[in-house]
C-alpha cells in the first residue's frame, strides 16, 4: 500500500487584508513505502508547503492528503501521524533542545509516554542508527552541523517513525557535514527501509533517489529517475535549475565532441565514459 496519497490538494497563505498566495495548485502524488524521493525547484515554489501538508503541520485547502489509510484532516489521526512522518528542518539549533546529547534524543519518546526503560533502549538503537552513540554524553551544542543534525534525525527516530521528511537538511552545513547526513539517511532507507522524502537545491543530492519530483509555481512539473529528470537540460533550465555538476560537466564534454553519454550522474560514471 501506499504511505502517501495526495489527491487534487491546493494550499492557500493569506497575503496582506484580503488577498492570497497560492502555494499548492491542485498537487497528486503518491508515495510508496520504502521509497527515496527528493524534490527539488526554485525559490517560492511550494517543496516545503508540501512537506508539510505530509505530516499534517498544515491541511490542503481542498483535496486530500492521506498518510497510510489516515487522512490528515481528521483529528483523531493527528498525532499518530505525527508519530509516524517525522520531520526534520535546516537549522539543527532550532531541533535541539536539551544540554546533552542523550536527553534531546529522549524528549521525542517521552512526550508519546513510553515507559522509561523502553526510552532508554529507544535512545540507544537510534544513535547508533546516525553512528552517534559515544556522543550521548556531549553537550549538542558543541558538536558539528552535521553531528548536530544527526542527533536531530535520531530524535525523530526514537519515535521509530515510518517515513522521514526533511525540509533541506543540508542547507546549513559544510561539504563534510552533508555528506555524513545524506549517507545516514541514504542507509536508513537501504537497510531499514525507511520511506524518505529529501528537499534540496543541492542537485548532487538527488542522483541516488528513487524519484526526482520537480516543483514549480506551486505545482509538480516533472518526476522521474534522477537519470530521466536530469538528461533533460534544457527543460530545467527553462525552470532556472541545473543537472548535478558532473551532469554537467558530462554534457560540456559531450558537446566538445567526446563520446559522453547525456547522463552520467557520478563522478564513478564519467570516469567509465571517459575510459571507453
Ligand atoms: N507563512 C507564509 N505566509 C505567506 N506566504 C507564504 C508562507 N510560507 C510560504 N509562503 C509562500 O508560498 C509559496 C510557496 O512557499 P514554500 O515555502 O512552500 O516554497 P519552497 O519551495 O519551500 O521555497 P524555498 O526553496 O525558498 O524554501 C511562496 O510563494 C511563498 O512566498
Ligand atoms: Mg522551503
Amino acid at each position: 500500500m501506499a504511505l502517501f496519497e495526495i489527491k487534487g490538494a491546493n494550499f492557500f497563505y493569506p497575503s496582506g487584508e484580503d488577498s492570497e498566495i497560492q502555494a499548492l495548485k491542485d498537487v497528486s502524488l503518491t508515495i510508496e513505502e520504502g521509497e527515496f524521493v527528493v524534490i527539488i525547484g526554485h525559490n517560492g515554489s511550494g517543496k516545503s508547503t508540501l512537506a508539510k501538508l505530509l505530516n499534517g503541520l498544515l491541511l490542503p485547502a481542498s483535496g486530500q492528503v492521506v498518510v497510510d489509510g489516515k487522512n490528515t484532516a481528521d483529528k483523531q489521526h493527528y498525532w499518530p501521524i505525527r508519530q509516524q512522518v517525522g520531520m526534520v528542518f535546516q537549522n539543527p539549533d532550532n531541533q535541539l533542545i536539551a544540554t546533552m546529547v542523550e536527553e534531546d534524543v529522549a524528549f521525542g519518546p517521552e512526550n508519546l509516554g513510553v515507559p522509561t526503560p523502553d526510552i532508554v533502549k529507544r535512545v540507544e538503537e537510534s544513535l547508533r542508527q546516525v553512528d552517534m552513540l559515544s556522543y550521548r554524553r556531549h553537550a549538542p551544542h558543541l558538536l558539528s552541523g552535521g553531528q548536530k543534525q544527526r542527533i536531530a534525525i535520531a530524535g525523530i527516530l526514537a519515535m521509530r517513525p515510518r517515513c522521514l521528511v526533511l525540509d533541506e537538511p543540508t542547507a546549513m552545513l559544510d561539504p563534510r557535514g552533508r555528506r555524513e547526513v545524506l549517507e545516514t539517511v541514504r542507509r536508513l532507507n537501504r537497510e531499514e527501509s525507511m520511506t524518505v522524502v529529501w528537499i534540496t537545491h543541492h542537485m548532487a543530492e538527488a542522483v541516488h533517489a528513487d524519484r526526482v519530483l520537480v516543483m514549480e509555481d506551486g505545482s509538480i512539473v516533472m518526476q522521474g529517475t534522477p537519470r530521466e529528470v536530469f538528461s533533460k537540460t534544457k527543460l530545467l533550465q527553462s525552470l532556472d535549475l541545473d543537472a548535478p555538476d558532473i551532469t554537467r560537466l558530462g554534457q560540456m564534454l559531450a558537446e566538445d565532441g567526446y563520446a559522453i553519454s547525456q547522463d552520467v550522474l557520478t563522478v564513478e560514471e564519467l570516469a567509465v565514459e571517459l575510459c571507453r
